[in-house]
């Protein structure tokens, strides 16, 4: 082996060892570059191209990419009609309202943790909320002040809607869908009215549910409905309050409906709205400006 190294003879043992160790030095040099690159140009990394799989630059083809390769903004389509969705056409009313639903899930969530839908402590869970809560009195304030906006800009939605015309052709279906939204928005903030189990939740509920006794057919006042057998205590107002008056099991329905059941469908009728706008061509655009060259004579017959 001594004698291996004083000479080097090719193919020898000592040449392979100084072989072996020069290319270990050279791959842990390699290693030691890239790992210098990589810091300096993170965009170049493996790990970055398996997060962002595309080039980000302002190429038209790669900007569409960008957008159709991440999860959230492909629910956008990849190009759109810029006066589609100038603010002064859409009022971005849809987009406020999803906002408001959003930001009404995770401070009714936070809710939840200091409320119990019972007739004991309900109203002392709210004062417990307002008086004792860390920024308790925020949170409930954000929930309602977030509930009544998003009446509102429900509201101005369907009127931008209505007024730009887009409910007509392709998009009946999805002016059907926002009317359920429409409904299932008013649900939610009547349902929520009860909650504090306050007296104007009480009497608000107790108004409103008497409205059901003069439903058609299901409620025990309405036309048909004595002759459908409907009587105070199987009618339509009782299957909505649990019972012939407004009281515990009113509280607790009106929580399970509040908290669980119209949000959950109300969120899949979003998903289908959204899809539908993306499916109906994208938003409604005003008309193309034309130059007069370009406008044809009607047709007359
Ligand atoms: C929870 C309620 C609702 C949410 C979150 C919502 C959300 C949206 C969003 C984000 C858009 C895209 C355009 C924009 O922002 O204006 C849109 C479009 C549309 N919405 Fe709603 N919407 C709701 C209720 C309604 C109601 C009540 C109606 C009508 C009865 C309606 C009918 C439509 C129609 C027809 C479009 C397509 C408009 C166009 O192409 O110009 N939506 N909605």
């Amino acid at each position: 082996m001594a004698d291996d190294l004083k000479e080097r003879k090719p193919g020898g043992k000592a040449t392979a060892l100084i072989d072996g160790v020069l290319k270990e030095v050279k791959g842990l040099k390699d290693k030691a570059l890239d790992d210098v690159q990589s810091l300096k140009k993170p965009q170049k990394t493996q790990l970055f191209k398996s997060i962002f799989r595309v080039t980000h630059d302002e190429k038209p083809r790669n900007r569409a990419l960008g957008i159709l390769s991440n999860v959230f903004l492909h629910l956008h389509p990849a190009k759109i009609n810029r006066d589609a969705v100038a603010y002064n056409y859409t009022w971005g009313m849809g987009g406020i309202t999803f906002y408001l639903f959003i930001v009404l899930t995770f401070t009714g969530v936070l809710l939840m943790f200091y409320y119990h839908p019972t007739k004991v402590q309900a109203f002392r869970d709210i004062l417990y909320l307002e008086h004792d809560v860390p920024f308790g009195k925020l949170l409930r304030n954000m929930h309602r002040w977030a509930a009544h906006l998003m009446i509102i800009t429900v509201w101005l939605h369907m009127f931008r809607v209505f007024l730009t015309g887009s409910y007509k052709k392709p998009r009946e279906f999805n002016w059907m869908v926002g009317v359920i939204l429409m409904l299932l928005t008013m649900l939610l903030s009547f349902t929520g009215y009860l909650l504090p189990d306050d007296q104007l939740g009480f009497w608000a509920v107790t108004v409103g549910t008497n409205m059901a006794r003069a439903t058609p057919l299901l409620g025990h006042e309405g036309p048909l409905g004595p002759e459908f057998g409907m009587t105070a205590f199987n009618d339509v107002r009782f299957a909505l309050l649990g019972g012939s008056i407004v009281d515990s099991n009113a509280l607790l329905r009106a929580y399970i409906w509040h908290c669980i059941a119209i949000p959950l469908i109300a969120g899949i009728f979003m998903a289908v709205h959204f899809w539908r706008v993306r499916k109906d061509g994208g938003i409604s655009g005003p008309a193309p400006v034309m130059l007069e060259s370009e406008i044809k004579e009607p047709r007359r017959f």
